[in-house]
């Protein structure tokens, strides 16, 4: 019978299997960089609240940020647009508010309530174990960006969600009024180290919860 090889492929076949095996073997011939890879994209939901504009820019950046990791799918939305499936089937969150009377916005804090009545949450805790993170935006230096940031983080804690900071002690946020120009660069810079850092966790830990 004729061989579908081409003339001499007899002699390499087992040293193709044997190359082939070799290479199943963890850590063979990849390297631990490949074992550190997670298996299929990571998935990162950015969702905000903004009135005016300025959550909007930040968040944005933050994309720009996650968007750098390679392997990572980045969705961004609207909180009020933001779908169960694609709540659910995100490895991280990373969540934006304007700042509203020293707190998250009214808005921002109905996303997290439908979490339960819209998308039911409880009693599996289907936001166990992804990661989650902040950024915000107010008016005044000092008048509630870090309350922010930190209830939305206490409200991911609640679900037992892995929060990172960055960007900032408690994630990214920007000052948007009186003598501030507006958001600047270095809290664009911000943002993005905020999204950066999400992807890399959350790579990091998908890769090892598929060990
Ligand atoms: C109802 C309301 C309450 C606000 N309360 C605060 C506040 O307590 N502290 C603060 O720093 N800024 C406050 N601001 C200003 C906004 O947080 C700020 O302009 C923010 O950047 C708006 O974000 P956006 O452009 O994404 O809507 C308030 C704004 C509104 C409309």
């Amino acid at each position: 019978m004729r061989s579908e090889f081409p003339s001499g492929s007899r002699l390499r076949l087992p040293s193709t299997l044997f190359l082939c095996l070799l290479l199943l073997i963890p850590g063979v011939g990849s390297g631990e960089a490949l074992a550190e890879e997670p298996a299929s994209p990571v998935k990162v939901l950015v969702t905000y609240h903004s009135h005016s504009g300025n959550t909007e820019r930040m968040a944005e950046a933050v994309v720009e940020g996650a968007k750098s990791i390679p392997g990572t799918e980045v969705l961004l939305k609207r909180v009020g647009q933001v779908t169960a499936d694609e709540l659910f089937s995100a490895d991280a969150v990373v969540v934006g508010s304007p700042v509203y009377w020293s707190n998250m916005s009214g808005e921002v804090k109905t996303f997290f309530d439908n979490w339960q009545f819209k998308f039911g949450v409880f009693p599996e805790l289907k936001m166990k174990n992804k990661v989650g993170a902040a950024f915000a935006t107010g008016g005044q230096v000092s008048s509630g960006k870090e309350v922010t940031m930190l209830t939305i983080l206490a409200a991911m804690l609640g679900n037992q969600m892995i929060v990172v900071s960055g960007g900032g002690a408690f994630g990214a946020s920007a000052t948007t009024e009186g003598n501030s120009p507006g958001i600047d660069n270095q809290e664009l810079a911000d943002a993005k180290a905020l999204g950066r850092r999400v992807a890399e966790v959350a790579a990091r830990f998908k890769a090892g919860s598929a060990k």
